[in-house]
């Protein structure tokens, strides 16, 4: 019996063997999910859908995008860590990776052991905006209205842990001033609510924001980069409205649930460096205020360093502010 067992486990080990390197080697052989932990329509979905296009096209399997809100990204990114690891569900999320690290005390994975790395993808800039009719004209008359009518002014976000949420708590801090917020599973829905004037203000990426600022249905006030942007070269920095200390960059990488096949990651990234040097990805990021990561940085190593060290860093300022989801 002793034999049998021995003989039959080795045999059922070799199969899962053979059958996991064999998927590996003929991946993908169908449509892989890439989850966007947010609504359709935001600026994650907006950076997700160009590359998984690419992707799709490169890799002769359908990409195919699928949002999955709500808590800030943690579903999203909940469902992912808890998918078969075997190279047809991936996660495309940002700066709220890490976050959400220390914002969520009870989050459902664990965040730097759940997942294997792809590559960084893109760094887009934020633009703090405002309904149309807005009153105050510049950024310091922004920062003096809403000191003065801070029970009455809407902030939108996507939920705690968002980038949205990070700038808005950035901002907040930084006029000493708290705000009314209005989360959303997304900053798409915020912004169909920004168009309509039910909400106020927001700070979002120019992914979303920059098609609006340029037809003027919405208000700007700044941008978070270091310096005013091509595409928007009338929106003054942060900065130069007053605001030093608060340059924000919203980073986004690709990920996949851990014990995905290191031929599979190695075939993700192989496509994943094609779509980001795709003149349609390019020409699309650079129209909304963005452009790709350096080839160097998409690479599993440089986004474990990124989430690793902006966990670090973010988890002193989080646990300053005392603020956190649960
Ligand atoms: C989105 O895609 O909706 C945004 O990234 C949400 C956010 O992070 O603010």
């Amino acid at each position: 019996m002793t034999l049998f067992k021995s003989l039959f486990s080795a045999t059922a080990l070799a199969a899962t063997l053979f059958a996991a390197s064999a998927s590996a080697e003929g991946y993908p052989e169908r449509s892989i999910t890439m989850v966007v932990p947010f609504a359709a329509g935001g600026p994650t979905d907006t950076v997700a859908r160009l590359v998984a296009e690419s992707m799709s096209k490169d890799l002769g399997q359908q990409v195919l995008v699928e949002n999955v809100g709500g808590a800030g990204g943690t579903l999203g990114a909940g469902r992912v860590a808890s998918s078969e690891p075997d190279g047809y569900t991936v996660l495309l999320h940002h700066i709220g990776m890490a976050t959400s690290a220390t914002l969520y005390r009870k989050l459902a994975y664990d965040t730097l052991n759940a997942f294997d790395y792809v590559g960084l993808v893109t760094e887009v800039p934020m633009t703090i905006v405002a309904r149309k009719d807005f009153e105050p004209t510049d950024l310091k008359g922004l920062v003096e209205y809403v000191k003065t009518n801070k029970d009455k002014v809407t902030v939108a976000n996507a939920g705690i842990g968002a980038a949205s949420h990070l700038c808005g708590m950035l901002f907040m801090s930084q006029i000493e001033t708290p705000l009314v917020t209005v989360p959303y599973k997304g900053t798409g829905p915020a912004m169909t609510d920004l168009l309509g004037g039910q909400v106020d203000i927001m700070c979002d990426q120019t992914t979303n924001t920059t098609k609006q600022i340029q037809g003027g249905t919405i208000k700007a006030y700044a941008v978070t980069s270091p310096a005013r942007l091509d595409v928007l070269p009338d929106v003054p920095t942060a900065a130069e409205g007053g605001l030093t200390d608060f340059q924000v960059g919203i980073w986004h990488g690709v990920y996949t649930p851990k014990g995905t096949p290191a031929d599979a990651i190695a075939k993700l990234n192989a496509s994943l460096k094609k779509a980001l040097t795709d003149e349609n990805v390019v020409a699309r990021f650079a129209e909304l205020g963005t452009a790709p990561s350096a080839d160097a940085d998409v690479t599993p190593e440089a986004l474990k360093a990124k989430l690793e060290g902006e966990i670090a860093r973010w988890k002193p300022v989080i646990e300053a502010a005392g603020q956190y989801a649960d």
